[in-house]
């Protein structure tokens, strides 16, 4: 097996999931980027860090970059001696805007892009389901990779498809100075919830995915779940009343990923201005655009 001798560099975007009722389906890909360089080395792990969490990620194997790209190399049936690693963060860690996703599916395109024929042997469908089984959910890992609003499912593996989002919705992120667990969030999930609340939810994701590929006049409505933003609320009371503040101002407001970050699908510049404008102190409010693109392999 042949590694390439020159380093690989990648560019991956933040992502926001569930959107409201498309609970671990729906997905858009956000221009906010971190940008990862790996090189193969003889031996030994050299890892650098700048940025959001530079003095919280493991240095070593347990890096999830290292971790992703290990898991990608065993697939390719290689393993180089070492590696050396430099990461630019810019995804916030622990808030709901996808940074995991983004450190996973850096290392496997990164790990595949050192192999010289591994775009041939793990290519993109493989890539994401590989992606997806790492991140435990196919929904961030696949608008991280592909860009624009992704819609994922579990068939034998993560598949998804990808649709252009309506030039008016500008999403605006606003991000609390705390973290919230992705774990702690699901565990809070009842084990069934009544017929209406799953048929009511059903329905508005549907409506989501036209909302925001032409119709975004249905935004509001179509950001209304019953599915698992109020179960989880208690983790998460600052953000909850800020969805609920938003909405009772008429925004399309909901919890971003497993939280604590609120994503509001603005409908045009105005709208986004006066959401940026009820920014609670300390938080950092965001617009951020959609990236249509996902993520790219940089030469
Ligand atoms: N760029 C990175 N490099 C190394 N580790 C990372 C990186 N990004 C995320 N992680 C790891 O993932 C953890 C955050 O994952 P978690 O799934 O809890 O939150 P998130 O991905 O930011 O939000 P969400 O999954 O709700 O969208 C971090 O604490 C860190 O351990
Ligand atoms: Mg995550």
């Amino acid at each position: 097996m042949i590694f390439s001798a020159t380093p690989a560099r990648v560019r991956v975007p933040a992502t926001s999931a569930n959107l409201g009722p498309g609970f671990d389906a729906l997905g858009l890909a956000l221009a906010l980027h971190d940008e990862v360089e790996a090189r193969v080395a003889g031996t030994g792990l050299v890892i650098n860090v700048e940025g959001e969490g530079a003095d919280e990620v493991p240095t070593g194997e347990a890096h999830l970059v290292v971790h992703a790209m290990r898991r990608t190399f065993d697939v390719l049936d290689t393993q180089p001696g070492g590696l050396a690693l430099n990461c630019i963060n810019r995804i916030p860690h622990g808030r709901g805007l996808g940074s995991s996703a983004a450190a996973i599916v850096a290392g496997v395109l990164l790990a595949r892009a050192l192999v010289t024929d591994g775009v041939e042997r793990l290519p993109d469908g493989e890539a994401l389901a590989l992606a997806s089984e790492i991140e435990g959910h196919p929904d961030n890992v696949a608008a991280c990779l592909i860009g624009g609003l992704t819609v994922a499912w579990l068939a034998d593996g993560a598949r998804a498809v990808r649709r252009d989002v309506d030039p008016a919705v500008t999403p605006v992120v606003l991000i609390p100075p705390f973290t919230a667990s992705t774990e702690a969030a699901r565990g809070l999930l009842p084990d069934s919830v009544p017929h209406r609340d799953a048929a009511f939810t059903a329905g508005r994701a549907a409506l989501l995915v036209a909302a925001l590929t032409g119709t975004p006049q249905a935004l509001f409505d179509a950001t209304e779940d019953r599915l698992h933003q109020t179960y989880r609320a208690p983790v998460m009371p600052q953000s909850a009343q800020l969805v609920a503040g938003l909405r009772g101002a008429g925004h399309p407001a909901v919890i971003s990923g497993a939280g604590p970050t609120v994503l509001v699908l603005a409908r045009g510049a105005a709208e986004a201005q006066a959401v940026l404008s009820a920014t609670p102190d300390d938080w950092t409010g965001l617009a951020l655009p959609v990236d249509p693109v996902g993520a790219q392999i940089i030469s």
